[in-house]
């Protein structure tokens, strides 16, 4: 993240993930108030990149600072958008307009022809961002049903079980 430098969305570099940007990803992904406790952060991310062939994690850097994200994947159907973050101090500058086009020519590449993502009802607001990008409410009832226990909620593993 800035720690305050403004930057115009030409001087974006948008590029995959890389290990080190954990902790300043985690970070933007806090300040945009993406971290919600039934998800495990590290382990989103860490699945993500395990099935790099239909999933990615990409940033968005001005300079040396990490400013902007966004995962993409898709399920052997659609495309799905997920963690699209911007700085909050460098919005309304083209640049989250320019991480979900990255992700879609993504997908596009693999063959995707069409795209999902999903928004809280609590952050309704961002129905506007993705309308200006092409994007309608498609009429279906969203149902989800935990298969498994969320890795957020796991024990850790006992590093030493002597
Ligand atoms: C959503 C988000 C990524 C947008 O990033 P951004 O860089 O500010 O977006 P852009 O500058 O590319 O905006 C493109 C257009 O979307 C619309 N838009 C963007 N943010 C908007 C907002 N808060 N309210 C209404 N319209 C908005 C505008 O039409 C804008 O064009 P304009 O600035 O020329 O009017 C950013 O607000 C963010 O990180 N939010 C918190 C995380 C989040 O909720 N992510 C979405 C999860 S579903």
């Amino acid at each position: 993240m800035t720690g305050g430098a403004a930057a115009r969305d030409d001087h974006l570099i948008i590029r995959p993930y890389e290990p080190q940007d954990e902790a300043v990803v985690v970070r933007l992904w806090d300040a945009c108030n993406l971290r919600v406790p039934y998800n495990d952060v590290a382990w989103d991310i860490a699945f993500c990149r395990s099935s790099e062939s239909n999933s990615r994690l990409f940033v968005g850097q001005t300079g040396t600072d990490v400013v902007a994200s966004v995962m993409v994947g898709h399920d052997g159907h659609r495309g799905w958008l997920y963690y699209v973050a911007v700085d909050p101090e460098l919005r309304r500058q083209g640049i989250g307009r320019r991480m979900v086009a990255h992700a879609e020519a993504w997908l596009a590449t693999l063959g995707v022809w069409k795209t999902h993502l999903l928004i809280r009802q609590t952050n309704s607001g961002m129905k506007t961002f993705y309308e200006s990008l092409g994007y309608e409410v498609a009429p279906r009832i969203m149902m989800a049903k935990a298969i498994a226990p969320s890795p957020a909620f796991l024990d850790p593993p006992d590093e030493d079980p002597a």
